[in-house]
């Protein structure tokens, strides 16, 4: 291996629909805290990354907020990379895959692999919408489960008693997006002959391109048979067309990893380096970091598609495991799904990338984030080993001692030396990807200095010894220093504190050689606060479904069609709201009474939790007028006022401007 290295790393790329959460994060900190180890080692190492924006899911969310697709990937970009930002993942490129140069590169793979003979045509019958007039995958079908008779299950499979079945085996099928029933429709698809590459994947498997405890799975999957993949899917659909095609798209799962080379060749192009040497030489490592979800696409279709196409294969796999919280799948009703934003908005990022890495061994076990035992982690280590050895040492040595470090002593030196031995452990678990045993060591050095610090007692010697106390303080300083270093590609926020308060520059694993001496520090700023358990619960409060912004990657039926005649049945009336009052027995209804210019309507509204009584009198609001009374068990409700929202606090009244007259119709 020449040294230094060149490194190429991806991770998967996100799908363009939907928000990043704290599972998502489990891989985007894994990759780049290898990618800032391998910085900081002195090797040149490159991070790909993009959105995946292709597909049916993001299709139809761009229908269901009125928008075009490509302005919801472009909305959903900016989120992600403001999250990304924000727990620190730095991406040397973070693209897109609806791009020119994703578009090319797939065009070209699909010409070279039908060139090949790797490509066939063949015509296939699948399930389609009148209503919608598209073709419907499996997931855009639901009905009820031909095993155990659940209701509103997937067309592939049932969530209830976990039964796979094909669409046509479905009772009572349904688009999901209209409610129709859906009838079959023949098509001509193109398909990748993934069976013609099996010799090569499996000898890529035997090289270790994966870790080698899923080589069962991969097996498995050998011994089942390679089947043909289909590559493309009929229009309507958001994704690149392809070649002499009039109607017919590449499938997103051809053109997204596809994407990994259309990011690299992006940097390249800015960056003024050759993409073919960096992406397709022997020069550079290259390295995918995956979940295990998706290992059938990258271990078998994407080498395949690499191998036809003439391009080289990853040197490696990374696989992780999936996130569970409290030991449980991580759940909306629970609050357990927490969005990334949202984690950030009540806690510190670097604690949930401290606690991943304390997690991670670089297997494909899941990865179980205890509320307890992060809080635990991270005040007893963050707070109680690292920041306190800092917050110990550096204030005093200002205040008392003119802010400079003196010397080491002997004794400041043989702790040292511990710490600078435990070097090469830390960087062969850094290079496996075991961070949970690099935490182990880190925190074990920890406690060592802090034993120095109670031995030595500055706080005592202070008083009447102000060099001892300069040299002890030397010691646990440099202490910091080389913890500091460890603990870079993990926590890089702290790691830029600790570089201002010593006045050092930027610190690298070679730094860990050389000490600090006849030195003056900076100011000393706050590293980490405690978390307390109520800045936890309030963050799982504020992730519960109901609360949670609703992030949908399909649109709930609608309800059957109705007419514009049927709509203009309902007689819209201006109304002033001349009381409001609570009702009791029911804490989310309000009683208002309507004048409707001159008639008065009682009605009952779902606002309580929105609005109070005394801020609604007054108020001009939209009545539908003509609805017939309907006997509540608090009275009868002679109408409907027109309001918004996701319900909770989340509800909006239509407000009318002050001069509409009550009783006005309105249009
Ligand atoms: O599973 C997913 O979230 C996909 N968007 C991952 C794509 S990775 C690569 F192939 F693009
Ligand atoms: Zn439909």
């Amino acid at each position: 291996m020449t040294i230094p290295r060149k490194i190429i790393v991806t991770s998967a790329l996100p799908y363009a629909n939907g928000p990043i959460h704290i599972g998502h994060l489990v891989e985007y900190i894994q990759t780049d805290i290898w990618v800032r180890f391998q910085k900081l080692c002195g090797n040149q190492c490159l991070y790909f990354c993009a959105d995946d924006t292709h597909g049916t899911p993001v299709m139809i969310s761009a229908r269901a907020a009125g928008i075009k697709p490509e302005e919801l990937i472009e909305r959903v970009h900016k989120e992600h990379k403001t999250v990304f930002d924000s727990f620190f993942v730095e991406f040397d490129n973070y693209y897109t895959t609806h791009s020119d140069e994703n578009r090319q590169f797939s065009e070209l793979f699909f010409k070279r692999l039908n060139e090949a003979g790797s490509i066939v045509k063949r015509t296939v019958e699948q399930a389609w919408c009148e209503n919608c007039k598209m073709f419907l995958p499996d997931r855009y079908i639901r009905g009820t489960c031909p095993r155990c008779k659940a209701e509103d299950q997937y067309g592939d499979s049932c969530e209830v008693c976990g039964a796979t079945y094909q669409t046509t085996d479905l009772l009572n099928p349904r688009c999901a997006a209209c409610g129709s029933t859906p009838s079959r429709r023949k098509s001509e698809h193109y398909f990748f002959k993934l069976a013609d590459f099996e010799k090569q994947l499996k000898k890529l498997i035997a090289d270790e391109y994966t870790q080698k405890t899923v080589a069962n799975k991969l097996d498995e999957w050998f011994k089942a048979g390679l089947k043909d993949w289909d590559i493309s899917r009929d229009g309507p659909y958001f994704g690149f067309k392809i070649p002499g095609e009039e109607n017919k798209f590449f499938y997103v799962w051809l053109d997204a990893p596809i994407g990994y080379m259309a990011s690299a060749k992006n940097y390249c192009d800015t960056h003024g380096l050759d993409f073919e040497r960096l992406w397709n030489s022997d020069e550079y490592e290259l390295y995918h970091f995956i979940g295990k979800d998706i290992m059938y696409f990258h271990a078998l279709f994407w080498p395949a598609m690499l191998i036809g196409a003439g391009f080289k294969t990853a040197d490696k796999l990374f696989i992780h495991g999936f996130l569970t919280v409290n030991g449980e799948k991580m759940s909306k009703s629970r609050g357990t799904f927490i969005r990334a934003d949202t984690w950030r908005k009540h806690l510190d990022p670097e604690t949930l990338r401290y606690y991943y890495a304390g997690k991670l061994t670089g297997g494909i076990e899941d990865i179980d984030l205890s509320v307890d035992d992060f809080i635990n982690r991270t005040n007893s280590n963050l707070v109680g080993k690292f920041a306190n050895l800092a917050s110990r040492s550096g204030p005093m040595l200002t205040k008392k001692l003119d802010s400079k470090i003196g010397r080491l002593d002997e004794g400041g030196k043989k702790l040292l030396n511990k710490l600078t031995a435990a070097k090469t452990q830390i960087v062969d678990d850094y290079e496996n990807l075991n961070f949970a045993s690099v935490v182990r060591t880190i925190t074990a050095l920890a406690d060592e200095a802090n034993r120095y610090v109670e031995q030595n007692q500055p706080w005592v010697t202070i008083k009447d010894d102000t060099e001892t106390t300069r040299t002890t303080l030397t010691a646990v300083l440099n202490t910091v220093r080389v913890l500091t270093i460890y603990l870079k590609p993990i926590l890089p926020k702290y790691a830029e504190k600790v570089e201002k308060f010593l006045n050092v520059g930027e610190l690298k694993f070679e730094d860990v050689e050389t000490v600090l001496e006849n030195h003056t520090i900076g100011k000393f700023e706050r590293l980490f606060n405690r978390i307390d358990k109520k800045q936890v619960n309030a963050m799982i409060e504020e992730s519960k479904e109901s609360k949670a912004p609703q992030v949908r990657t399909q649109t709930e039926p609608f309800a059957p069609e109705c007419t514009i005649d049927d709509f203009a049945k309902i007689d819209m009336r201006i109304a002033k709201i001349t009381k409001a009052e609570p009702v009791e027995g029911a804490d989310k209804l309000l009683r208002l009474q309507l004048d409707l210019g001159g008639i008065e309507k009682n009605v009952f509204a779902g606002i309580a939790q929105a609005y109070k009584p005394d801020e609604l009198v007054g108020k001009i609001v939209v009545c539908a007028a003509n609805l017939k009374p309907r006997k509540m068990k608090f009275g009868l409700s002679e109408g409907m006022i027109l309001a918004a929202g996701a319900g909770g606090k989340d509800i909006f009244i239509l407000t009318a401007d002050a001069g509409a007259r009550p009783g006005q119709r309105v249009s």
